[in-house]
């Protein structure tokens, strides 16, 4: 059981374990181009009375997470001030990561798409994080304007499709709606307990990972051909990642402002080439370099066990004794190694 409790032990002790005192601002959390992006509707382009988002612009695609946390914030203030605990700030924080460690840009460099010296607000359509971040944007901003709590209706909004490849990606409420009938019903299911004054914090974290695996699971194989662009540390750190978020989901990590933050200064800041072997890699910090290789030992253990591992870890955390008392843990420790926490 250590061989696989350990990764995750580490995982959380090393992201938790960064001073958190420095950061009385809580602004300075937003991820890149935050205050730039539009936090309205108003500030898209309107025609035919319908408000057209690109989301394969940076700005564009932020900003629809900015009006989602704006017009969700109310239902996360009894959680705490400032909308720091809404725990949809994992979504643009991770899309925030993926910008500024150049996952966005164009892997074939086939374009200039995403490039410092081409256009860096493209997102590119051939980059495997951009295509799945998509549905993690697409489908939980259409089913909160489905939900009515964006204050549009749901023919008020569309998406412009990519360049190419448009039959993958849904564009609307309705197109999304059938092509990802379970991903947005989940969607749905969560803004309606976000809705419910009396959801517990630890219920709403259910329904958000509930929502958020099925969304991946939706699209589990569809963006597989662009491994190839990738150099092989990456491609394996993408499987990796796809696999690690249902065991970080199990563990309903809290993804609030402040700890998705702390948690992301240990992703690494740049894409993986050939020859990055975690923990060797000399301009990694030793977070980096520990969370990197943890989440291939967690591939690597699913995967030699055939997936067992993952029904065990299932088990464990199903009771939330045992969940509860290994976050509870984690955050002893963190208390210990960071007194001024
Ligand atoms: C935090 O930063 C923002 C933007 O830089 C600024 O407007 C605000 O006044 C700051 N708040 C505090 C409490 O320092
Ligand atoms: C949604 O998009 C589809 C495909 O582009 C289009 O045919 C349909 O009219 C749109 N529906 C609404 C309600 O805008």
């Amino acid at each position: 059981m250590m061989a696989l409790l350990s990764p995750w032990a580490c995982i959380l002790i090393s992201c938790f374990s960064a001073s958190l005192a420095e950061e009385s601002n809580l602004s300075d959390l937003y991820p890149p181009l935050w205050e730039e992006s539009p936090g309205q509707f108003s500030e898209y382009t309107v025609e035919n009375g319908k408000y057209i988002i690109n989301p394969w612009i940076y700005p564009q695609r932020m900003g629809m997470y900015k009006i989602l946390l704006k017009q969700t914030a109310r239902y996360f203030e009894k959680f705490g001030p400032e909308n720091e605990n809404n725990i949809l700030w994992g979504l643009p924080l991770q899309h925030g990561w993926q910008y500024n460690s150049g996952r966005l840009a164009d892997p074939s460099k086939r374009t200039d798409c995403g490039y410092d010296s081409g256009d860096r607000l493209c997102i590119s359509t051939d980059s495997w994080w951009a295509d799945l971040n998509y549905f993690l944007c697409a489908l939980p901003f259409l089913a909160a304007v489905d939900s009515g709590i964006m204050g549009i209706s749901p023919e008020q909004v569309t998406l412009l499709p990519p360049p190419k490849g448009q039959m993958k990606f849904c564009v609307n409420v309705s197109t999304c709606q059938s092509s990802f009938p379970e991903a947005m019903r989940k969607w749905n299911t969560f803004y309606k307990h976000v809705q419910i004054p009396y959801s517990s914090f630890e219920d709403l974290l259910k329904y958000l990972w509930d929502a958020h695996t099925k969304t991946l699971a939706g699209v589990k194989t569809i963006f597989d051909d662009s491994f190839e662009y990738y150099s092989k540390p990456e491609s394996n750190f993408e499987r990796s990642w796809f696999l690690s978020v249902d065991y970080i989901a199990v563990l309903q990590f809290p993804t609030t402002l402040t700890k998705v933050y702390e948690f992301q200064k240990s992703l690494p800041p740049r894409l993986l080439v050939n020859g990055d072997m975690a923990p060797f890699i000399s301009d990694f910090s030793t977070n980096q370099n520990i969370v990197l290789l943890s989440l291939n030992v967690i591939r690597e253990v699913h995967t030699w066990t055939g997936s067992l591992s993952f029904k065990i870890w299932k088990i464990l955390m199903k009771t939330p004794a045992a969940r509860e008392q290994l976050l509870k843990f984690l955050e002893m420790i963190l208390q210990n190694s960071n007194p001024t926490f």
